[in-house]
């Protein structure tokens, strides 16, 4: 979800490196890696490992599709010799009771046997646990928000009745549904694996907050259960087949923050942005959970990650709060190599930071269930990054420097419940709305996406660094980081710049210093994925209102001699964010979410009634393959697969 509004009471403001034009900055940074190449001082290196890849290996990226060109926005374009199917629409029947979509009809009862709105993240598993099975599978997709003004003919914010409210209650969420591939068209199974959680969904709370005084509430007086889930934005797909499902923008859904008297929780409210007055939409007129005034806690009870499994619809999902509570735009794990388990995410608001996590038990490959207990151990933990190209993660454990009872951290739960207070202290780096964190396994660094920062440099807010280097950062950029030693439990990791998006005519603009008369403007990065090849897969969000172009999804290799050249694969719908990049195992099929298609039009006159052509927009995942069967966005060789085969086992 696109975030304007800027909340300057969540800054902590700072003059430090106000003025820095983003040519100083980048010259810095750039002339530093020109001193690594030329084999300057073995110490200096050694503080900036990540900065000796004089000699990027040769890869072979595979890329093979013809770029596309300019897009109306009317329909999902892609390149010539491929197809688009939308096949999971909003409103789409996921059991055999649930009813088709009938937009005249809408209804809690029917929307919560049916896909929600508003996909996001889109996680494809084998039907198969542990196979790569690739024309059957279990699609589980993220259903962040609703857009009422393009769903109800009747009603607006703060006046819609009750038969609506609860409507919207169950359009978010999580949803899990059966896909299967036949004649190469994909459709939703009315399986037994199909699944809802959404804002009505009994949850377990588990970690350091579970049983936390601020999580008792009049329906869980213990604090160690919780209802629903909601502004689920990107999410994670874990090496046990379970999802982490990202809580991000959580704080519009409550109202009459004002009315706390607790100096702490205040504080607290303040520093997370809950709403002061009404919420987004409403829904405290019609439930009193989502009014702070009537029910002080229920809040806390949100911005969290959390975890379902998709091969088990009977399973309690849980709140896992060890990961810490704040607006998480996704959570992506890897495993490391001592078999410890890092969950990465990013705090998405201007000036918030990246968090990781390192569970303290190792992932047991040989037992699917004993790993779904990982995330509630460990160590959380929040990134500085130094101008220098160096940086370290930061322990977010109460006891340890300034986390201690007199600064308010008197437990763990206190440090994961007020996270982000807790990295101020601990003095983090402020950066330029973190979203997707993801690491790529070709190459094993870790992609940094700051979608853009308005308010960068603006008036009294934090100036430009050398990690966020443009003032006012309309476009966005990608940090490329290598973790010590190439071990993601590491506590200290080397960064550089890939890409500083925007027109390439802009001088402002980098791309991982590839020749910017070749590549594609791109702005507003999101969510990303790679392919085995390791090349990045970037799905925009605000492109419209940055450079007056539909959203889309654009590809670069990051190592070898096309490092960094940014081409369109995919162009997405007016109004409509592209989100959740996925491939099948084989890469044989694409999945794409285009979320909030017609966003900011109306009923009486929608800007689009893609897909169907008729009656009201629908958000909608779609199916994206190559006519001759191929991997998707590779070159119509035979050889690629054993290409990859061999990439893979080394
Ligand atoms: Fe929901 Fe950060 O995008
Ligand atoms: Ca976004
Ligand atoms: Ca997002
Ligand atoms: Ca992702």
């Amino acid at each position: 979800m696109e975030r304007m509004h800027y909340e300057p009471d969540e800054v902590v403001r700072s003059g430090e490196g106000q003025g820095s034009s983003f040519w100083q900055v980048m010259e810095r940074r750039l002339s530093r890696r020109g001193l690594m190449k030329a084999g300057v001082t073995a110490t200096v290196a050694a503080a900036v490992p990540g900065l000796l890849r004089s000699n990027p290996p040769v890869v072979d990226t595979g890329l093979g599709f013809t770029p596309i060109g300019d897009a109306p926005g009317t329909e999902v374009v892609v390149p010539e010799g491929y197809t688009v199917q939308p096949f999971h629409r909003w409103g789409d029947p996921l059991f055999a009771e649930a009813p088709e979509f009938d937009p005249d009809g809408l209804s809690a009862e029917a929307q919560a046997v049916q896909v929600g709105y508003n996909c996001d993240f889109v996680g494809y598993f084998p039907i198969e646990y542990g196979t790569d099975r690739s024309d059957h599978g279990l699609l589980v997709v993220n259903h962040e928000y609703v857009n009422p003004e393009i769903m109800f003919a009747s009603g607006k914010p703060g006046d819609f009745t009750r038969a609506q409210i609860d409507t919207l209650l169950e359009a978010v969420g999580v949803s899990v549904a059966e896909v299967k591939l036949a004649d190469s068209q994909w459709s939703i199974v009315k399986g037994s694996k199909n699944a809802r959680y959404s804002l009505t969904t009994p949850f377990e709370l588990t970690g350091p907050a579970r049983g936390h005084d601020w999580m008792k509430t009049s329906t869980s007086e213990d604090g160690t259960t919780s209802i629903g889930t909601c502004s689920n934005c990107s999410a994670g797909k874990t090496p046990w087949g379970t999802v982490l499902s990202a809580e991000e923008n959580f704080q519009d859904m409550f109202a009459n923050a004002a009315s706390e008297t607790d100096p702490a929780k205040a504080k607290s409210h303040g520093r997370y942005g809950i709403s002061t007055a009404k919420s987004q939409y409403g829904l405290e007129q019609h439930h009193d959970r989502f009014d702070v005034a009537k029910e002080p806690n229920e809040c806390f009870h949100f911005g969290w990650v959390v975890e379902v499994d998709p091969y088990d619809p009977e399973w309690t999902p849980k709140k896992r709060t060890a990961l810490g509570r704040f607006r998480h735009e996704a959570a992506t794990t890897y495993v490391a190599k001592d078999g410890r388990v890092v969950m990465y995410s990013g705090c998405d608001s201007q000036f918030e930071y990246v968090y990781k996590f390192v569970s303290a038990k190792a992932f047991d490959p040989t037992d699917r269930i004993a790993n779904r207990d990982l995330m509630d151990e460990g160590t959380l933990y929040v990134a500085r990054y130094n101008e220098d190209g160096t940086g370290e993660w930061l322990p977010l454990v109460q006891g340890t420097g300034p986390l201690t009872a007199e600064n308010g951290f008197a437990t763990q739960g206190d440090v994961v419940i007020d996270a982000r207070s807790a990295a101020d202290l601990l003095g983090a780096t402020k950066m330029d709305r973190p979203e997707d964190i993801e690491v790529n396994p070709a190459n094993e660094k870790v992609y940094v996406v700051c979608t853009n920062n308005t308010s960068r440099a603006k008036a009294d807010n934090p100036g430009t660094d050398t990690m966020n280097p443009r003032p006012e950062n309309r476009h966005g950029h990608i940090i490329e980081v290598t973790e010590a030693g190439d071990d993601h439990t590491a506590t200290t990791f080397s960064w550089e710049m890939f890409l500083v998006c925007g027109d390439p005519a802009d001088e402002s603009t980098y791309f991982a210093g590839y020749d910017k008369t070749q590549v594609s403007p791109v702005s507003c990065p999101d969510n990303v994925c790679f392919d085995r090849a390791g090349n990045i897969w970037i799905a925009t969000d605000g492109q419209e209102r940055s450079m007056k172009r539909v959203d889309g999804v654009y590809v670069a290799p990051v190592e070898g001699p096309e490092r960094g050249k940014l081409r369109p694969f995919l162009a997405g719908i007016v109004g409509g964010e592209c989100a959740g990049p996925e491939f099948t195992p084989d890469e044989t099929t694409f999945f794409v979410a285009i979320q909030h298609p017609g966003e900011g039009s109306s009923v009486e006159k929608p800007s689009t009634r893609w897909p169907d052509g008729k009656g009201l927009p629908r958000p909608t995942v779609v199916a994206i393959r190559r006519k001759d069967g191929g991997p998707v966005g590779g070159r119509p060789s035979p050889d690629r697969r054993e290409f990859l085969t061999g990439l893979l086992g080394r």
